[in-house]
């Protein structure tokens, strides 16, 4: 069940519709109040959570440090004076806070927009909470219209790619330049356009089997239980728990 609270970090009145830039700075800085002060937090990647990131700074020294989901998010986070720490190394954080690319009404989402799924599915699954930071526009009715990453094994690339095609998606490997993305984690990534995902629990389960899938982009079992959308009015707060 979806349910919606007043902002608490209200817009500042304004004549001009916020930009994206601004909403995304906005949700940042209402994040800080979902991270518990003397506990280690986990820290996803892309555009929105460097805002993100740079908030913490404010409160280093509340904190003993963080879990990061990429390697981009660990260099952010330590030139801040932040301590970064293996996944391996703390058994539990309290709350995650990361970005989306989509999100629907019941906090599923889809991700890897910035290539980072794996390691952000990995620190979200040690999270207790998972607090997600996303403009207006990330809101979708259901999953599918951003593209979908897909970490593969090199290996397994051209046949994974047979599979969308045989559900009706069309899948390409994403490039860097001229060549192939590598990973952080030294793989491949492709991007699945054109399909519909009603059902993304049963999705992220079935495509989580196909041999050579490391990480597919739905978040369905490492769902949001919070949002932070940042909308014209301010912040607004949706509960999926
Ligand atoms: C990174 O791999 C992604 O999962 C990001 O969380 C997602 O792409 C959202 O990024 P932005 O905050 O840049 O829109």
């Amino acid at each position: 069940m979806v349910s919606m609270s007043n902002s608490q970090v209200p817009a500042a009145p304004n004549t001009r519709a916020l930009t994206q830039d601004e909403l995304k700075t906005l949700v940042a800085q209402a994040a800080l109040e979902y991270v518990v002060r003397g506990q280690w937090v986990g820290v996803g990647t892309g555009s929105t959570v460097n805002k993100f990131i740079e908030a913490l700074g404010s409160i280093r020294h509340e904190i003993p440090g963080a879990v990061s989901s990429s390697v981009a998010s660990t260099q952010r986070l330590r030139a801040l004076g932040i301590d970064v720490r293996d996944a391996n190394e703390v058994e539990r954080l309290a709350v995650y806070i990361d970005g989306a690319d989509e999100i629907d009404g019941k906090g599923y989402m889809v991700k890897g927009g910035g290539a980072a799924l794996t390691r952000e599915k990995i620190v979200a699954a040690q999270s207790d909470r998972f607090v997600c930071i996303a403009d207006a526009s990330k809101r979708v009715p259901v999953l599918g219209t951003f593209p979908l990453p897909v970490e593969v094994i090199p290996m397994a690339g051209a046949r994974i790619i047979r599979q969308f095609a045989a559900m009706g998606g069309r899948a390409t490997i994403r490039m860097a330049g001229d060549k192939p993305l590598v990973t952080d984690n030294g793989q491949r990534l492709i991007d699945v356009f054109g399909l519909s995902i009603t059902d993304p629990l049963a999705f992220e389960a079935e495509v989580s089997q196909w041999p050579g899938v490391v990480t597919v982009g739905v978040f369905a079992f490492q769902r949001a239980n919070i949002c932070l959308l940042g909308t014209d009015t301010g912040v607004q707060t949706l509960c999926f728990d």
